[in-house]
């Protein structure tokens, strides 16, 4: 139907004189009497469409029946706007297209959100009406740039000589830790596959199949509770190689993300990123997905309250637990207020409170100033290397909840006194992770990252006699990537020794039995010459989200689901026929 047609944003000075054909939906309709002004729009941007005085009636009658949304094409010649017309700061604002022809393509409803505003609209309006939402600039933005994300990472890996391999998604279930969604067989009466947590047993096989670069740009599905940084489907950019070692992934996963970045942005990151061991960041910044683009880092005040009159500390120490804290500028910024929040919020990570003192070159004062005697006050200026009036937050307790209390804390006060550069791209690889964690409750050990995370090898020999007390002393060859504290991508170095992996099988509790059902094909395929192999999976929602400084990675997605997994414009999931059941041999047991 148009056989040169130009992109309404992408028109300049330097096609003033051409006649062009375009194609697209109308934005706005201005009527000033004998001239009439359409802006028109396209996946490309806008350009102004001027029907003037010498138009036809007919030209006239097309362009006044153009309203908001109504599909139209234009015929018409380029030119420079009058000078006091012009807009330099929107691309097309130099120049208007004069029409010579209008046709009306298709009609449109009133749309029900606006279409070209800045403001905030309601999300689940947008997510109702997304075919709408999409047309808005800010998503038109983020979906092209994701592509363009999409397109780097194929080109970059490709060009590394990595393989695009698909893999299946009506699978056996994967522990990645999270819960399946499960699809039922009806050839197979009673049996269900599980959508793929991710690919991570089948990029293994590919491994042990020769294929010694692989990556796939893949769908990964996980029933867990949303987050503004969690979906039910998200996408993974996965990636295994073999004979390397974790730098030489790292190497490669850095060079990767500087090409996304370039990409996206125009920006140019810094390479090699900062490693920090899983220890290093939850002392320093109480997590192991840490924000670096500010300091308040946390300090062990343990060893110099060990004798405290303060009994929180006191209690926490005499029980194996530690005392820690923040120091934060007092710039007369922290209201009495927001520190009864911070406490409130604190609580809810199981520590007591968060006493605080003010202290700077003179006496401490306030909070838990009577409890520092002179020599502590010194200690408290030297440990945390105080050189400015300061507002001191402790808390005391357990390791895991002093940790998490204290993470969040300075992220609230971070953001609170506005003490984050939001323009910074802070990446750092976190590594050294614990291989298991112990469950108390349960008694029993479970995986950081998942089974087949290789132990470093000075803690190989211990799997033998693991104790619940030494679950932290083995080390998995693990390394998790974050962006501006949050996790965009993990991975590891892999078990390629059956027998190790039939260890490790054991002390997670999974039975020989277990495993020869959920993962055999895996570990029958480990005795076939493995050859030493591990990956990385970066979540590409999560990186569009921060690099396009979105709040929540349903910006970044086309078609998300809300919080409670449902998508709004579809109303998926909904309730299927009884015939389909019937044949599926399932029956409801309740709603
Ligand atoms: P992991 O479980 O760490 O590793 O996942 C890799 C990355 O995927 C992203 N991610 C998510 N993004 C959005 N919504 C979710 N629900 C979600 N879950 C995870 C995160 C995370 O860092 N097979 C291993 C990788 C490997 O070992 O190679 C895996 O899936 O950014």
């Amino acid at each position: 139907m148009f056989k040169n047609r130009s992109y309404c944003g992408e028109l300049t000075i330097q096609d003033a004189g051409r006649r062009v054909e375009l194609a697209g939906w109308v934005e706005g309709n201005r009527n000033l009497g004998g001239i009439i002004f359409i802006k028109l729009r396209d996946v490309s941007g806008t350009v102004q469409v001027v029907v003037d005085s010498s138009a036809t009636p007919d030209l006239v009658a097309a362009a006044d029946q153009a309203r908001s949304e109504f599909v139209i094409s234009v015929y018409g010649v380029v030119r420079k706007r009058d000078e006091k017309n012009i807009n330099l700061n929107h691309p097309t604002g130099s120049i208007e297209v004069l029409a010579d022809s209008i046709k009306l393509l298709n009609a449109s409803l009133v749309p029900p959100i606006p279409i070209e505003t800045k403001d905030q609209i309601g999300e689940d309006m947008r997510l109702r009406y997304r075919f709408l939402d999409l047309r808005r600039e800010e998503m038109r933005d983020a979906i092209i740039k994701r592509h363009r994300a999409m397109q780097a990472a194929r080109r970059f890996l490709g060009a590394n000589r990595f393989f695009e391999i698909e893999t299946p998604v009506l699978n056996k279930s994967t522990p990645e830790g999270a819960r399946d969604f499960l699809v039922p067989s009806r050839i197979n009466r009673g049996e269900f596959y599980a959508l793929p947590q991710s690919p991570q047993l089948f990029k293994q096989i590919l491994m042990i199949s020769g294929f010694d670069r692989y990556f796939q740009i893949v769908k990964c599905f996980r029933d867990e509770d949303l987050r503004n940084d969690r979906q039910p489907e998200f996408t993974q950019i996965d990636m295994e190689l073999s004979f390397v070692d974790a730098d030489a992934i790292r190497e490669i996963v850095e060079k990767l993300l500087k090409e996304i970045v370039r990409e996206v942005s125009g920006r140019e990151i810094q390479i090699p990123f900062p490693k920090l061991s899983y220890t290093e960041a939850v002392d320093r910044y109480g997590t192991d997905a840490p924000d670096t683009r500010f300091s308040l880092e946390i300090v062990d005040c343990g060893g110099m309250f060990a004798g405290s009159k303060f009994t929180m500390f006191n209690a926490a120490l005499s029980a194996g637990g530690v005392v820690r804290g923040i120091a934060v500028p007092d710039t007369g910024a922290i209201s009495r207020k927001m520190i009864d929040r911070y406490v409130e919020e604190a609580r809810v990570y199981g520590v007591p409170g968060l006493p605080i003192v003010k202290l700077g070159d003179g006496a401490a004062e306030g909070g838990i100033a009577k409890y520092c005697t002179p020599d502590e006050q010194a200690q408290l200026r030297r440990i945390f290397n105080i050189s400015q009036q300061s507002v001191l937050f402790f808390t005391a307790g357990a390791h895991d909840p002093v940790s998490a209390a204290l993470a969040n804390l300075r992220l609230k006060i971070a953001r609170d006194l506005g003490l984050i550069d939001e323009s910074k791209l802070n990446f750092v690889w976190v590594t050294d992770f614990p291989l298991f964690e112990y469950s108390r409750e349960e008694g029993r050990f479970y995986s950081k990252h998942h089974p087949f995370t290789a132990p470093q090898a000075d803690g190989i020999e211990l799997l033998d006699s693991l104790t619940p007390d030494q679950a932290d002393m083995v080390l998995a060859r693990a390394y998790d990537v974050v962006l501006n504290g949050v996790e965009i991508g993990g991975g590891s170095i892999r078990i390629n020794n059956p027998d190790v992996q039939n260890k490790i099988f054991a002390l997670l509790g999974i039975s020989p039995e277990e495993a020869e059902e959920k993962f055999s094909f895996l570990v029958e395929a480990l005795k076939y010459g493995a050859p030493p192999h591990g990956g990385i999976a970066l979540g590409l929602d999560r990186i569009m989200m921060i690099l396009l400084n979105r709040k929540s990675i349903r910006d970044v997605i086309a078609f998300p689901k809300t919080a409670n997994g449902r998508c709004l414009m579809s109303n998926a999931p909904s309730p299927v026929s009884p015939d389909q059941l019937k044949e599926l041999n399932l029956s409801l047991v309740g709603k």
